[in-house]
């Protein structure tokens, strides 16, 4: 690692911040002694907030139908071959029981943007969920909505939402998606997830189609300064019906380094060392949390429709069952010195907007 690197990286951990001029730079001349460097100080700063707890968030992937075309998505709605399932609020609420069975204490409801989750009827699987189990926290991942609605089901009972800005570089975005979405609208939304008092995550894709590290550092001064909760990376990976077919994945290395960044940015951030990340290496998980993350997402939704949710080739975990997943992240854990913790883990409370009205 040249002197300079090491100079940045010193900078990062005490200011929090660098210009994003040395942002780039910061990922454009890392190498595996800077990767190391910068993982011992995350770790560090993780340790000093969270200790060795590792947060678990049960994932329901609700429905597979979307109205959008991403180009990097294998459910988007221009793919004939993807198999399309929903589930109904029963088959939800079912799986939400089972997971709080298993200590499950967050529910995240993801899934793609499906007009037949109309604002009533997700409101009312929020409400049910939030009736039956209200030590839990609720967690929406469905897409870009109207601020209406995501305060009918903020109302409701949700707690967080997660929607990655997937780059902060608008020129890219459009790279990324078709003409019908927009970059504004994406912030847009983020914005008015924040003010209306979520817990907002945000993220990337590392390595997706024609990232730069000058687009990277844009995404890393969009995370210091916007400040999400929640922050979702994980390394692209290619589907077989998507454009990007033949485009390389991302890196576990290049994945790895900016989940310590993003530790050293955000102390307090909630990353989760996320299932795309274990598919595309075998500890890619455990070596995330050793890089600075500290949340994982086991998959509670119902073994038959789990294939089906591709939103990339050769995802993880599509054949176990609930108990499974989360048994076999606590064996990763273990032996790496983390534990699995079952409370609802919520971002600092002073971080949050005014309370529900
Ligand atoms: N590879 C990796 N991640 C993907 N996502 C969508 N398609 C892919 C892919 N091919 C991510 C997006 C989205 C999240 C739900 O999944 O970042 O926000
Ligand atoms: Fe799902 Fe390991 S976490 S099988």
């Amino acid at each position: 690692m040249t002197e300079r690197i090491r100079e940045l990286i010193r900078k990062l951990e005490r200011e929090r911040s660098l210009p994003e001029a040395e942002y780039a730079e910061l990922v454009r001349d890392r190498d595996e002694e800077a990767a190391e460097l910068l993982a011992a100080l995350a770790a560090e700063k993780r340790k000093a907030v969270f200790g060795n707890a590792v947060y678990i968030r049960g994932l329901i992937e609700i429905s597979s139908i979307c109205k959008n075309n991403c180009l990097y998505c294998g459910i988007r709605q221009g793919n004939p071959c993807a198999e399309r399932y929903r589930l109904t609020a029963e088959e939800i609420l079912a799986c939400a029981n089972e997971g709080a069975g298993l200590g499950f204490r967050t529910f995240v409801l993801q899934g793609g943007e499906d007009p037949y989750y109309t604002d009533e009827r997700l409101s009312g699987i929020v409400r049910a969920i939030k009736e039956r189990h209200p030590d839990c926290a609720v967690t929406l991942s469905m897409g870009e909505r109207s601020r209406e609605s995501y305060e009918a089901l903020y109302v409701a009972g949700a707690d967080r939402y997660l929607l990655r800005h997937e780059t902060a570089d608008p020129g890219h975005y459009a790279l990324l998606h078709p003409r019908e979405m927009s970059f504004e609208n994406r912030m847009r939304c983020l914005r008015d997830l924040k003010e209306l008092g979520y817990q907002t995550g945000t993220g990337i894709m590392v390595g997706s189609p024609y990232q730069t590290p000058e687009i990277l550092a844009k995404d890393l001064k969009f995370i210091e300064t916007f400040r999400p909760e929640m922050c979702g990376i994980g390394p692209f990976i290619p589907h077989r019906h998507t454009c990007f077919r033949d485009e390389p994945a991302g890196t576990l290395e290049l994945t790895l380094f900016l989940l310590s960044v993003i530790r050293l940015i955000l102390p307090e951030v909630l990353l989760p060392a996320t299932t795309a990340l274990g598919t595309i290496h075998p500890r890619g998980r455990e070596l995330g949390i050793l890089a600075g993350a500290n949340v994982v997402m086991p998959n509670l939704s119902p073994v038959g429709v789990r294939k089906k949710y591709e939103l990339y080739d050769n995802k993880i975990c599509t054949g176990e069952e609930s108990a499974q997943c989360r048994d076999c992240l606590e064996a990763r854990m273990r032996p790496i010195g983390y534990r699995l913790v079952t409370d609802r883990g919520d971002a600092p409370v002073w971080k949050r907007e005014p309370a529900r009205t």
